[in-house]
């Protein structure tokens, strides 16, 4: 067989002949606008496939200890790319407002909206239908249906498929319900008495936690102050009772388990759990970042105008900036406590402390 070359490995004549647009002649400005897009849409692919690589670790019945590494390094490579993403938006913006104007109309219905790389990228993260803003009465997955019927790429199948599949978020929630909780295995006999007394003693704290808090803000700025604070430190203590004490036994768990992993993460078998947390957090981020950087990108290129894809455009997209995957990882930040105010930690040795 002979030797590949450097242009047949990455098949660059086929890469470098579908830069020409709908006829085939392309302005400069046009052909920056497809290549930054396409450029776009490859790191997609990356992120999917890394993204669906560390689902199926985490999905996993029983996910070994020495492979949460694994599950944090696809991550780490998805923050990696969807921050290059970000920075990316600056190479879109080079393009002038009016210079825009000579080939947008031509684009018309086509646009961002209809990426289905980045759906695809959502559901699997776990992101549902009913969560999503909708344009004109229509939400992305159904826009992706009625303007692909002329498509012979059936763009709406692959997000079908995809949404067959078990999202991060499930997988995720799975396995922090299975998070030793002072000492105590899910499936163990009094495991239930065991988490609900942690959380009760947590809660406890919570509450002497708020009052200290109170007594140093009087102390410090005066009496006044009592009445304006109180409400609000009682207002953080109810929202931490929401949080822990919600009825559904499962998301019980798995938040206890969230809240374990976060409070006692020096514990040598909690220290890449709580780092695999930690990078989903910075996912949400990143992909944040992600719509607003490119809201404000089109804020600059086209104003306040209405979308190629039909949507109010900047108003639409800045609604989407919203949008929370993995709410109870922000969650539980609120209800943290300082490490000299935790319950005491029970059965040490099974978290690999002498
Ligand atoms: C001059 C450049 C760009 C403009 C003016 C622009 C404008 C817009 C507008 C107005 C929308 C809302 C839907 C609509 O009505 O069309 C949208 C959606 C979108 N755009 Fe862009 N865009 C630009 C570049 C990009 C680039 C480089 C990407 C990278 C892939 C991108 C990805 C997306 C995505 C994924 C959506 C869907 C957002 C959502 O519904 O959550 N856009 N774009």
């Amino acid at each position: 067989m002979s030797k590949p070359v450097y242009w047949d490995y990455l098949s660059l004549p086929g890469l470098l002949a579908q830069q020409d647009g709908l006829d085939g002649d392309p302005s400069p400005d046009e052909l920056h606008f497809i290549i930054v897009h396409q450029a776009f849409e490859l790191w997609f692919k990356l992120v999917l496939s890394q993204l669906r690589l560390a689902r199926n670790h985490l999905a996993a019945a029983h996910l070994p200890e020495e492979q949460v590494p694994f599950v944090v390094h696809h991550l780490g490579r998805v923050n990696v790319i969807l921050r290059h993403c970000v920075e990316q938006f600056a190479v879109m913006e080079t393009l002038p407002p009016q210079d825009f104007l000579e080939f947008r109309d031509k684009l018309t219905p086509a646009s961002g909206f209809q990426s289905f790389q980045l759906r695809e990228i959502e559901i699997l993260l776990g992101l549902k239908t009913e969560d999503r803003v909708a344009h004109g009465g229509v939400k992305p997955e159904g826009h992706i249906q009625s303007v692909g019927k002329d498509s012979p790429f059936d763009a709406h199948a692959r997000l079908q498929a995809t949404m067959q599949e078990v999202t991060l978020r499930d997988a995720l929630h799975a396995w922090l319900g299975r998070t030793p909780i002072q000492g105590s295995s899910a499936g163990d006999a009094g495991d239930e008495q065991v988490v609900d007394g942690f959380i009760a003693e947590y809660l406890g704290k919570v509450e002497a936690s708020g009052e200290a808090t109170l007594r140093g803000l009087v102390a410090a700025l005066g009496d006044s102050e009592r009445e304006r604070m109180a409400p609000r430190i009682k207002a953080g203590l109810e929202e931490a009772k929401k949080f822990l004490l919600v009825d559904d036994k499962a998301v019980r768990r798995a938040r206890a388990g969230l809240l374990f992993i976060e409070s006692y993460r020096e514990l040598p078998l909690l220290a890449w759990p709580r780092l695999l947390i930690d990078t989903v957090v910075e996912l949400e981020e990143q992909l944040l970042l992600f719509r607003n950087r490119h809201a404000r990108m089109v804020e600059r290129v086209i104003g306040r105008r209405i979308g190629t894809g039909g949507s109010s455009g900047v108003e639409y997209l800045d609604k989407t900036t919203a949008y929370r995957t993995f709410p109870e990882l922000w969650t539980v930040r609120s209800t943290l406590l300082p490490r000299n105010m935790l319950p005491a930690l029970q059965r040490r040795e099974r978290y690999g402390m002498e």
